[in-house]
């Protein structure tokens, strides 16, 4: 694969140097860097890059009622903590608090804590959540741990840095980005034997075809499980599973980029583009058990909002908007539910993965 630009940034030439860096330093550059997309030009939702379930509010109102129901199995405390990990533009934290407030007694002292790398987004998120703040304490800081939380990260995990690897007849290879005669250029190198090692054990895709690894995994799971005395955690991503990458299903892998939605080389404009590579289920389910998570199956994300009460949260909206004279959703959130349950939006695409600390 190769690249389209005639010039890099200063910055990105010395991170390459004179022998390139492998494609997940160069993924992590180009995302959270001073330069990176995430720090500089993320932009989601219709008039940006590309659409998450966040931008749908029926999305926020029915994980309040997944809050809600983990607050009732904790014990109804009377102090209770949220916590969003990259919460984006703030879309899912506005639409869940102004549900989850009326569902808590006034009593309860809620706290919203959102993790979030980006300083821009950090901005786009205070703006978003100034007039919600009502009765609720929203904050950037570390999490109380003493508290029992429910954590929830929509679109996190793929937007870890991934090492992209192939299999070959002699061994594993490692992808490596180099700048070469004005251009990008990806190559394939032998992997180190950390990476050959982990990709055989969890990798078993065909001979001649790639995949990716994360080692981003462990770390985000190994932080969150410290967010609360009492954990509930909702993992919500595209992805793909061991026995989906056994069947080669993905020959090339899952890595790619997004501008104003659509698919981009993830060379050819470095820190401009969003890059993004599927969950790896299993690699995923299993960081978190290793550090101290129960996990449930892998759930499809339209069945998962269904069983949290999607329907009802809608009609609910319905008979807020029109009164108890509705007949049926309106045009809007008829659509909002069609994208996030049908098979042909986000429904099965999506899975949850859920978590819990007791
Ligand atoms: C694809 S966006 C999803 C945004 C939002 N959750 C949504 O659904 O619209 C990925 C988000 O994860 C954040 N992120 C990346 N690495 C992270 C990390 N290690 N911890 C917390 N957030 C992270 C990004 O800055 C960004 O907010």
């Amino acid at each position: 694969m190769v690249g389209r630009q005639t010039g890099i940034s200063p910055e990105l030439t010395v991170l390459l140097g004179h022998d390139g860096v492998s494609f997940g330093r160069y993924m992590e550059w180009a995302l959270y860097s001073e330069q990176g997309y995430y720090q500089k030009r993320v932009s989601l939702g219709k008039q940006g890059d590309f659409f998450t379930a966040a931008q749908f509010s029926l999305f926020g109102a029915t994980l309040a009622h997944y809050a809600w129901d983990a607050w009732l199995s904790f014990g109804e405390p009377q102090n209770f903590q949220v916590v969003e990990l990259g919460p984006g533009q703030g879309e899912l934290a506005a639409s869940l608090l102004a549900r989850l407030r009326q569902l808590l007694p006034q009593t309860v002292n809620l706290s919203y804590v959102l993790v979030e790398p980006s300083l821009r987004l950090r901005q786009l998120q205070g703006q978003r959540l100034q007039g919600e703040k009502d009765g609720v304490r929203i904050s950037w800081q570390s999490p109380d741990a003493s508290l029992d939380t429910v954590v929830l990260a929509n679109e996190v995990l793929d937007a870890l840095p991934v090492e992209r690897v192939r299999k070959t007849a002699g061994g594993w290879q490692w992808a490596w980005v180099t700048w070469n005669r004005s251009q990008l250029s990806l190559q394939w190198r032998p992997a180190p034997a950390k990476l050959s090692v982990a990709a055989t054990h969890w990798l078993p895709i065909p001979v001649d075809t790639e995949a990716e690894w994360c080692w981003g995994y462990e770390k985000l799971f190994r932080s969150s499980v410290c967010y609360g005395r009492r954990i509930h955690s909702l993992w919500m991503d595209y992805g793909i599973t061991r026995e989906e990458l056994a069947s080669g299903l993905r020959p090339q892998g899952t890595v790619r980029g997004f501008s104003h939605h659509q698919l981009v080389d993830p060379l050819s404009t470095p820190g401009e583009a969003d890059i993004t590579a599927d969950v790896f289920w299993d690699g995923a389910a299993d960081a978190a058990r290793q550090v101290g998570y129960t996990t449930r199956s892998l759930v499809l994300q339209g069945t998962f909002l269904r069983n949290a009460g999607l329907l009802g949260v809608a009609l609910a909206e319905s008979i807020k908007k029109s009164g108890l004279q509705v007949t049926g959703l309106s045009h809007e959130l008829a659509g909002q539910v069609r994208q996030l349950v049908l098979p042909g939006g986000m429904g099965e695409r999506f899975k949850v993965l859920e978590c819990w600390r007791d």
